[in-house]
């Protein structure tokens, strides 16, 4: 797996040009477009990318996007892989394992996501303060890879609380409404049932999706500084509307990409690197 992932790094790091990238983003469900923001653009197809596969779900494009934004060096990640579609865990953090070889120090998670919380509506966008991995599968699943990280990562601040700092004085800048909340990652890619959302819900959850929990023990357990935002595109199941589906999700998701694309500026332009 290490050799995998160093090739894969290897790569991207030669078609990216001189600069190394300081922070990481990772783009959910119907939010790529915040990649169109890059400055000095240098952008790699995911099939271009040893190791790398083709991205299967609608509203994720599978590009890589390096380039500069708010004065720093960034790489984002249009498109993501999910357990889901098929992919081990281990491949659905390959992009993070890349990044850590990369040197990129700060990650930043993106997603689009039910919500459980009754303070929340579609369109609400949520910091992570912490996860449940509901999805019964571990990225870190297999032997350890030592010149990554070490076998029992500590969970205690997966989230790191200066980033999720940064995330809420940007919004507070902009005017913009802010949540804070629990994600719980589940597998999918059937929704959830109501009885299932009311589980989570007594469990301390506040929003509901499928990805972002293996990527974030992934970077977390390399020693990356993660911080998430979700984008609330939906009542969770059985809380109000009458049925999900993932057009709904990409359209919400599309309609606060403006607020999502200034809180995102504006927090990497306040991050210290
Ligand atoms: N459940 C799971 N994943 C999701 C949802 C949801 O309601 N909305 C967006 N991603």
């Amino acid at each position: 797996m290490f050799s995998k992932i160093k090739e894969a790094s290897k790569y991207i790091s030669e078609n990216i040009g001189s600069g190394s990238p300081e922070v990481g983003i990772i783009l959910g469900s119907g939010l790529g477009e915040f990649a169109e923001k890059v400055e000095n653009k240098i952008i790699i197809p995911y099939g271009e990318i040893p190791h790398f596969h083709q991205t299967t779900v609608k509203g994720h494009q599978g590009k890589v996007v390096a380039g500069t934004l708010g004065g720093k060096q960034v790489i984002v990640f249009q498109g993501r892989f999910h357990r889901y579609e098929g992919h081990s865990m281990q491949d659905v953090v390959l992009p993070v394992r890349v990044l850590a070889l990369l040197g990129v120090k700060k990650l930043i998670l993106t997603n689009a996501a039910g919500g459980m919380n009754s303070n929340y509506t579609p369109g609400e966008l949520v910091i992570i303060t912490d996860h449940i991995n509901l999805t019964g599968d571990n990225p870190l699943i297999g032997p350890n890879i030592e010149e990554l990280g070490e076998r029992f990562p500590d969970m205690s601040r997966t989230y790191n609380p200066e980033l999720n700092n940064t995330i809420l004085k940007s919004a507070n800048e902009l005017n913009l409404k802010i949540e804070t909340g629990v994600y719980v990652g589940v597998l999918g890619p059937s929704y959830e049932t109501p009885a299932e959302i009311r589980m989570f819900s007594k469990m301390g959850a506040d929003m509901v999706g499928m990805s972002t929990v293996a990527e974030a023990i992934a970077a977390h357990h390399a020693g990356l500084k993660v911080c998430g935002i979700s984008c609330i595109t939906n009542f969770a199941a059985g809380m109000g509307q009458e049925s999900l589906n993932h057009d709904e999700v990409k359209d919400v998701a599309n309609q606060v990409k403006e607020k999502f694309t200034t809180l995102l500026l504006q927090t990497i332009k306040n991050m210290d690197i």
